[in-house]
């Protein structure tokens, strides 16, 4: 069995990788640090290989599903993402542009080329990494990023009905708060943050588990999947107000340190 990872060179993809290591899975692992990739190549001896592309480059991504066109994937994972945090007014156009190139376009790239492959052989398994995030209706002070993964819930669970009746399997994960170089959670976490912030470990395991037991949806941490159930029932300006809230504590963080 073969699974593709996107972000393979970040946190939770790395945890990834270590999780399918050990279930016997093959790994083509995705990501643009080369030095990661071929650490990793040499940590799994035989399990992994590892491609530098680019996501924020249509070309490059067209360029490496040529060179893996004759393999056959089983499980793709799209894991690769950025945040891009702070006032709308204060981040670039290009900024934003990179974002949404690699959380959105990228990521419909890879689930087309190769749900549609998965859809002719009737069989595969799509796993889109999105966020809690994305389950908000606005996220203040990182609004396109809320905005790429509300995109990501959206595209995932639609293809999940359409992908039933054709053999291909799909899940959403969507972490809260995570320990990984991701902005604003490569800092020291304070105590209260310790609460409920996930390994990218814990974040895996949940996964594989989840996979298990064939849930559409994987949110990781009992205090993440408590907020989802409450977050129903509270009036949206207070919601956008202590997300906006969350959100500055954050960038209080990145600029304290
Ligand atoms: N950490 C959190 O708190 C958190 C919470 C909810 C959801 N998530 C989601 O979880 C996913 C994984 O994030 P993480 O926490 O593991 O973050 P991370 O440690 O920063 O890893 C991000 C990964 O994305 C890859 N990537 C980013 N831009 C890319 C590009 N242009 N081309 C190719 N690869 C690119 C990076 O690869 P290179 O560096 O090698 O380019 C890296 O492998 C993301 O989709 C993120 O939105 C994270």
């Amino acid at each position: 069995m073969r699974v593709l990872i996107t972000g393979a060179t970040g946190g939770i993809g790395e945890a990834l990788i270590q999780v399918f290591a050990s279930e016997g899975y093959e790994i083509i692992a995705v990501g643009r640090n080369r030095e990661k990739l071929e650490e990793l190549e040499k940590r799994f001896p035989k399990r992994v290989v590892g491609y530098s592309v680019d996501l924020e480059s249509s070309d490059e991504i067209d360029r490496f599903f040529e060179s893996v066109d004759n393999l056959d994937i089983n499980i793709l994972i799209n894991g690769s993402g950025v945040g891009e945090i702070g006032y709308f007014e204060d981040i670039s156009y290009s900024d934003l542009k990179s974002m949404l190139d690699t959380n959105v376009l990228a990521l419909t790239k890879f689930t087309k080329y190769f749900y549609d492959k998965m859809v002719k052989k009737g069989e595969g398994h799509i796993i889109n990494i999105s966020s809690t995030a994305g389950f908000q209706q606005g996220g203040a002070l990182m609004s396109a990023y809320y905005a790429t993964k509300a995109y990501v819930n959206s595209l995932t669970l639609s293809i999940y009905e359409e992908g039933r009746e054709k053999g291909v399997k799909v899940t959403l994960l969507a972490p809260g708060p995570t320990k990984t170089n991701f902005k604003g959670m490569d800092k020291k976490l304070t105590s209260f943050e310790k609460l409920y912030v996930t390994t990218a470990e814990e974040v895996a395991k949940e996964l594989w588990s989840g996979l298990k037991r064939e849930k559409l949806i994987v949110i990781p941490g009992r205090i993440n999947r408590i907020l989802y159930f409450i977050d129903k029932f509270i009036p949206l300006k207070l919601k956008l107000k202590l997300v906006k809230r969350v959100q500055m504590k954050k960038i209080e963080k990145i600029f304290s340190f």
